[in-house]
C-alpha cells in the first residue's frame, strides 16, 4: 500500500472493510469520524456573506484580435480555513481566491475577458479519491483542477474539458467572450474523476453577465441584488468536511451525497438584514447531489424572473421552487408587506436554509416589477435537423459493483456519438429509465424544454417500443426559458430543443449530480462544421 493510499484511508473515515484487509495490507486503525448534527447548531447567528467582486489586474491582447486589449484577471486556487458557523472551528476548504464560494465576476455582454486560473493547492487531496474511477487511477496526480464556466458560450480550449486538468504550480488562461445575454453563470471545477471532491472542497463561484436590455428593466440592483449560492455539506465533530465513503476502502465512491448543513454563500443557516422593499436574488444550487425545494415560511411567493441562462418572458409566481444541482433561478422577493418580520427560507417546507430580517418600511421602495421581461421566441420543432434518442441507464450488475449510471449505454472513453452541426438545431430525447431525476447539462449551448412524457420502462427494454402513460406535459412556467440544465425525471422522456451556436469542437454533456458525472454519467460531444 502506498503512503498516499494510507493517508487517505486515515482521513476518509472508512470503518468496516478496512479491518477485513489481509494482514500485510492493513492500514493503521482508521479514526472514527462522527458527523456533526446540523440541528445542534443555532440557526441564524451569522450574517450572510456576500463574495467580493473580482477586478482585473491587467489588460492583455484579445486572442481574437490582437489590437484589442481585454481585462485580465488572475484567480488562484488555494487551501483556506474559514468558519462556517459562529460555534464551529475553522473548516479547511479549497477556494478560488480567498473565500468559498469564490469572488463574483461582473461582466458586460459582448465584452470579453481573460482569466488566468492558477492551481496553488497542496499536492495532496484531503478527500477520499476512488482510484477505480476512470481518470483518477493511482498513477494520476492526486490534485488536479480544471475550471469550467457553466453556461458560457466559449471556444473548446477555454471550456475546461475534463481531461485538460493541471496540477499545483500550473495555470491555464481562458478567454470568455461573453457574447451572450445577461444571466448568472457559475464557475466550478471539472477535473476528470475527482470533480465531485474538488467542488465539495469549495471550488465554485458566480459569474454575472449584464446587458442593456436588463439594465432597462430597472430591476433591484446594488445592495438590493444578492447572489445566493446554496449547497449542503457533511461536517465531522472537528468542523471538517466529511465526504462519505462506502465500507470498501478500495472503492470509496458513493452514488450520492446529502449533508444536513445547508450553507448559503459559505455560512450555515445565515441571516440577512433586508429593508421592507423588493430584492433581487440570484440563486444557484451548488450542491453535489441535493435537489432543493425552496419556500418562504410566511407562505409568500417568489417572483421568478429568470432561469439558468437569462430572463423569462414575464415574472412567474412560485411558492415552492425546485432547483436541481447547477440550476439557477433569478428571483424577486417583495418584503414591503413584511416590515419588522423574520422570514425563513425553508427547504422541503421544514428545514432552515436562511433567514431574512425585515427592517422598517423605507420611503424609497423599488418600483413595481415589470409585467414583461425579455421576449422569448420558441424554437420551432420543425427547424430541428436531427432528433436523438438518448437513454439514461443505471447499471446494477452483480459482477460490476458498484451501481453506476450511463448516458446512452456508453462510457466516457468510447468514441463520440453526439456530433451536431454548428448552427443547426436538434431535439434530444432524454429517456430516463432509472428511478432518479438526473439534471442533464450540455456545455456551450442553451436550450428550451419542449415537454416530458411518462413511458413504460419495461416495454421499452423488452419490446423496444414506447408505450406512454398519458400525454406530454409542458415544462413548468418557471423553467420555460433559456436553460443549460434540465431535470430528466424518472420514467419520463424529457425533450429539449437545442441550437448549437457558438464554436466548433469538443465539449461534454453530463448529469450534474457530481457523483454520477464522475462515475461515467458524462460523455464528450462534438460540434462539427457543416463541411466537416
Ligand atoms: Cu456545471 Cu460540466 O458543468
Ligand atoms: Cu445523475
Amino acid at each position: 500500500m502506498s503512503l498516499t493510499r494510507r493517508a487517505f484511508i486515515q482521513r476518509g473515515g472508512i470503518l468496516t472493510a478496512a479491518l477485513a484487509l489481509p494482514q500485510a495490507a492493513q492500514p493503521p486503525a482508521p479514526k472514527f469520524r462522527t458527523n456533526l448534527q446540523a440541528s445542534s447548531l443555532a440557526p441564524f447567528v451569522d450574517a450572510l456573506p456576500i463574495p467580493e467582486v473580482v477586478h482585473p489586474i491587467d489588460h492583455h491582447p484579445s486572442p481574437e484580435d490582437s489590437s484589442t486589449k481585454l481585462p485580465y484577471y488572475r484567480i488562484a486556487m488555494r487551501q483556506i480555513e474559514s468558519r462556517l458557523h459562529r460555534d464551529l472551528k475553522p473548516t479547511r476548504q479549497w477556494a478560488y481566491g480567498s473565500s468559498c464560494p469564490g469572488p463574483i465576476f461582473e461582466v458586460r455582454s459582448g465584452q470579453g475577458i481573460l482569466v488566468e486560473w492558477a492551481n496553488e493547492l497542496p499536492a495532496q487531496h484531503f478527500l477520499p479519491i476512488d482510484h477505480n474511477i476512470h481518470g483518477a487511477e493511482s498513477d494520476k496526480p492526486e490534485v488536479r483542477t480544471v475550471v469550467h464556466l457553466h453556461g458560457a458560450k466559449v471556444r473548446p480550449e477555454s471550456d475546461g474539458y475534463p481531461e485538460n486538468w493541471f496540477v499545483p504550480g500550473k495555470s491555464a488562461i481562458y478567454h470568455y467572450p461573453n457574447h451572450q445575454e445577461a444571466a448568472m453563470l457559475w464557475y466550478h471545477d471539472h477535473a476528470l474523476g475527482i470533480n465531485r471532491l474538488n467542488v465539495f472542497a469549495g471550488l465554485m463561484g458566480a459569474y454575472i453577465i449584464r446587458d442593456e436590455f436588463e439594465d432597462s428593466l430597472n430591476l433591484p440592483k446594488g445592495k438590493y441584488e444578492i447572489p445566493l449560492a446554496i449547497y449542503d455539506r457533511i461536517l465531522d465533530l472537528e468542523s471538517q468536511l466529511n465526504y462519505p465513503v462506502t465500507g470498501d476502502p478500495k472503492a470509496p465512491w458513493v452514488p450520492e451525497v446529502f449533508g444536513d448543513c445547508f450553507l448559503v454563500n459559505g455560512k450555515i443557516f445565515p441571516y440577512l438584514e433586508v429593508e421592507a422593499r423588493q430584492y433581487r436574488f440570484r440563486v444557484l444550487n451548488g450542491a453535489n447531489g441535493r435537489f432543493f425545494h425552496l419556500s418562504l415560511s410566511n407562505n409568500q411567493s417568489f417572483h421568478q424572473i429568470g432561469t439558468d441562462l437569462g430572463l423569462l418572458p414575464a415574472p412567474v409566481d412560485v411558492k415552492r421552487l425546485t432547483l436541481a444541482p447547477a440550476e439557477r433561478a433569478d428571483l424577486v422577493i417583495d418584503f414591503s408587506g413584511s416590515a419588522g418580520e423574520q422570514i425563513v427560507l425553508k427547504n422541503d417546507l421544514a428545514f432552515n436554509v436562511m433567514q431574512f430580517r425585515v427592517g422598517k418600511k423605507t420611503a424609497s421602495g423599488a418600483g413595481a416589477l415589470p409585467a414583461a421581461l425579455r421576449p422569448l421566441t420558441k424554437i420551432s420543432e420543425s427547424s430541428a435537423l436531427k432528433t436523438r434518442m438518448l437513454t439514461l441507464v443505471e447499471v446494477d450488475d452483480l459482477y460490476k459493483r458498484p451501481v453506476h449510471m450511463l448516458l446512452n449505454n456508453t462510457h466516457w472513453n468510447m468514441a463520440v456519438t453526439e456530433n451536431p452541426v454548428l448552427d443547426s438545431t436538434e431535439i434530444w430525447n432524454l429517456i430516463n429509465t432509472t428511478d432518479d431525476s438526473h439534471p442533464i447539462h450540455l456545455h456551450a449551448v442553451r436550450f428550451q424544454i419542449l415537454d416530458r412524457r411518462s413511458f413504460d420502462i419495461a416495454a421499452f427494454w423488452t419490446q423496444k417500443k414506447f408505450v406512454y402513460f398519458g400525454p406530454p406535459i409542458s415544462p413548468d412556467p418557471s423553467e420555460a426559458g433559456w436553460k443549460d440544465t434540465v431535470r430528466a425525471e424518472p420514467g419520463m422522456i424529457t425533450r429539449i430543443i437545442i441550437r448549437f451556436e457558438g464554436y466548433p469542437g469538443r465539449y461534454v454533456w453530463h448529469c450534474h449530480v457530481l457523483e454520477h458525472e464522475d462515475n461515467e454519467m458524462m460523455r464528450p460531444y462534438e460540434i462539427i462544421t457543416a463541411s466537416g
